[in-house]
């Protein structure tokens, strides 16, 4: 059985189609693809089918990370499909939590930086839409901490 992850921001086009290619860069690094689903969402609609923001392309690309997929909203039903949704920022990780239908629905939700060891708690990934090129280079840097957290917590918790 697959261990499924979804990472979720506002507008699936910067920050969660970041963590989404580093998360899976590790994964394939370690050699684990067959034990992962890795998929990516936006809590809201404005950019759906867009591909991820250039600017967060260019900057994973000089890291050797791909990044892929078309934007698309997180919906309710979506918590069936995953183990784990992940939320970028504490507003995006509130209206997953309005969203969700039950409490295990809930029990699935965190913030991404809560898997940094390093990182404050319920720090968010700051947007960087509207900002420089060092913004996406931040996000870059959190996410890469972030995610050599959630694989070692989930290689332990699942066994693989
Ligand atoms: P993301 O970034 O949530 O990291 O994909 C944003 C993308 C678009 C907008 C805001 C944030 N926007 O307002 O269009």
């Amino acid at each position: 059985m697959s261990v499924r992850v979804c990472f979720v921001c506002l507008g699936n086009i910067c920050r969660s189609p970041t963590a989404e290619g580093v998360f899976r860069h590790l994964v394939r690094e370690a050699g684990l693809d067959h034990a992962f689903v890795i998929d990516s969402a936006g809590t809201a609609a404005h950019h759906v089918g867009e591909a991820p923001d250039p600017r967060s392309t260019a900057a994973a690309k000089r890291r050797g990370i791909v990044l892929e997929g078309a934007a698309r909203k997180f919906v309710a039903a979506d918590f069936e499909r995953f183990d784990y949704v992940i939320a970028l920022d504490g507003r995006n990780f509130d209206d997953l939590r309005r969203l969700a239908p039950h409490d295990e629905a809930r029990a699935r939700l965190s913030m991404l930086r809560d898997h940094d060891p390093s990182s404050p708690r319920r720090a968010d990934v700051p947007d960087p839409y509207y900002g420089g090129s060092r913004g996406f280079e931040e996000v870059l840097d959190l996410c890469e901490r972030a995610c050599e957290g959630l694989l070692a917590s989930l290689r332990e918790r699942h066994g693989v």
